[in-house]
């Protein structure tokens, strides 16, 4: 494995307000960032906005704002609702930043003059909302875009193209090279069947029918199209071409880092086709990993903003908490699949998770330690029952599916690996039968239960802490934990705890009532 990492979500579009399917990503991303952190590893992880193009143009007037007014307010927003997720990003890139303008700027100038890029004439079908030109095939005889199914239109007009075929070789050698290049395997063999083997096309990457854009300097009536400008965030945030470069050394041209973009299904053409070719051009290394995610709908229906039709985090956020949401996300369906957000799910999955597993164990656990061993979390002895020490390895076996989940970014069935750990611990309080040691005085037994359990849930509760970051510090001081005591260097440990005086505190999940909850968050999706 190597030793740094540098994460990327894709940059929103700041032409409405995030709703949970763009809170999805960020969360995904913030866990995988978060526990490469508390497992030591340095890590760069990068969030932005993507605030240039004709979609965003129109808005604005629509609103009577100029382009620039109306993604300031947006963009806004999106670091409010990101700071609200706890999400631990590193830095927040916005392509109308001079930084990241200058950029794009000079990747276009080096592309030119390599010959890469030349001038043309686009005629094609072009889907306003989606901002791509799309072939007479990939429309179908409906005309219809192949990515948000709405009509498209033929358009024409003189612009840059991205000449593709230069670089496809070494495209498809790195793929085979490299079989985690992309991940899950199906979007490879997508990519391959539907866009390459039919004939890959040049890219337009330049616009003249509207201005918000960045102007190209060989030739200014030209605006870059939107994803040239958009994929160079991912090294414009570090510093490229900038005398002060230290990060990109440190998280690109680094071998020891591993580069992982993250992004949804719609636009992993973007990032598995064109944005390794730009880097060829530059002659930048190509990212590590390009990692497609599924897309949440809402009731079966596809989430759109356009449409109306979607769930905004924060009313969940207020009423449920912060690590109810991010948990829900996380573990609903797994990382790489498409997934569904109902209200029936989403409470469901709470109280299952959260409320009975985790919830009930630590109280359960905490009631017992102040019953038997007056608050003082007990040390193991040496009567430990086969049953105990079982429930050590469980932990020891689960650390290590864990990391290993967690590092190809099965980030679901990762957390769902401590999930199971903390359901054998619930079974084994049914099976060590602590009552009936209390019953017949047997101390060293019980200190042994108490001990095996304080021990299992405090190193799941360091597993956990990535996701569930508001509860992990609860947990921490329920059992009354110093710093040093949760370092996630104990988390194989089996009696790194004893002597600490717990101190049981209010419930972390209370039961949610199903058809209050349901009834409530109903009302607040937008149909
Ligand atoms: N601006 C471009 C990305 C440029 S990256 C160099 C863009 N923006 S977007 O706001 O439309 O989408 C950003 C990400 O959000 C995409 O990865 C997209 O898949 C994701 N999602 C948007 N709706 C989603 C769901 N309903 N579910 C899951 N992810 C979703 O595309």
């Amino acid at each position: 494995m190597k030793k740094k990492f540098y994460i990327t979500t894709p940059i929103y579009y700041p032409s409405a307000n995030a709703h949970i399917g763009h809170a999805y990503c960020t969360t995904m991303c913030d866990i995988f960032a978060r526990n490469k952190r508390i497992r030591g590893y340095e890590t760069y992880f990068l969030t932005g906005t993507d605030e240039h193009g004709e979609k965003i143009q129109k808005n604005a007037e629509k609103v009577n704002k100029t382009p620039q007014e109306f993604v300031d307010e947006i963009a806004n927003n999106f670091q409010n609702l990101w700071r609200t997720l706890k999400i631990s990003n590193d830095d927040f890139i916005r392509t109308t930043e001079e930084r990241h303008i200058k950029v794009v700027q000079q990747v276009f100038s080096h592309l030119y003059q390599n010959g890469d890029i030349y001038l043309g004439n686009y005629e094609g079908w072009y889907c306003t909302p989606c901002e791509s030109f799309w072939t007479e095939t990939q429309v179908g005889e409906e005309h219809l875009c192949p990515d948000c199914h709405r009509p498209v239109h033929k358009d024409k007009e003189e612009a840059y193209f991205f000449n593709t075929k230069k670089y496809l070789p070494d495209l498809l050698r790195f793929m085979d090279e490299h079989p985690k290049f992309i991940t899950p395997i199906t979007r490879k063999n997508e990519m391959m069947n539907t866009f390459i083997k039919p004939g890959l096309e040049d890219l337009c990457i330049s616009r003249t029918s509207f201005d918000w854009g960045v102007p190209i300097l060989e030739n200014p009536k030209h605006v870059t199209y939107v994803w040239m400008d958009a994929l160079t965030n991912y090294i414009s945030a570090l510093g490229y071409l900038n005398e002060n470069d230290s990060l990109f050394k440190k998280f690109w041209l680094d071998e020891e880092t591993e580069i992982i973009h993250v992004v949804g299904a719609d636009i992993s053409r973007f990032h598995i086709i064109y944005w390794p070719m730009f880097l060829k051009g530059l002659n930048l290394r190509f990212p590590d990993r390009i990692f497609v995610h599924g897309l949440l709908d809402l009731n079966g229906e596809k989430m759109s903003k356009s449409r109306g039709n979607v769930v905004s985090p924060l009313p969940l956020i207020e009423r449920y908490g912060v690590d109810a949401l991010r948990w829900f996300l996380a573990r609903e369906f797994s990382f790489g699949s498409d997934g569904r957000f109902t209200p029936e799910l989403f409470v469901e999955r709470i109280n299952l998770d959260l409320a009975n597993n985790l919830g009930n164990l630590v109280n359960r656990t905490l009631t017992m330690i102040n019953k038997y061993f007056d608050g003082i979390i007990p040390s193991h002895n040496q009567n430990m029952r086969d049953l105990d020490k079982n429930l050590g390895d469980l932990l020891v076996k689960t650390v290590d599916e864990y990391e290993s989940l967690m590092d190809d970014l099965k980030i679901t069935e990762s957390l769902a690996k401590v999930m199971e750990l903390l359901g054998a611990a619930n079974k084994y309080i049914e099976e060590s039968e602590p009552w009936t040691l209390a019953k017949a005085s047997d101390i060293s037994g019980l200190e042994n239960v108490m001990a095996s359990l304080a021990n299992v849930i405090i190193n799941a509760t360091m597993m956990l802490e990535c996701c569930l970051v508001e509860t992990a510090p609860k947990i921490y001081q329920q059992f009354g934990l110093s710093k040093k005591q949760h370092s996630y260097e104990f988390v194989k440990e089996f009696n790194h705890l004893a002597g600490t005086k717990i101190s049981k505190g209010n419930p972390l999940f209370p039961r949610l009532k199903k058809d209050e909850e349901i009834a409530y968050i109903n009302s607040i999706s937008q149909h």
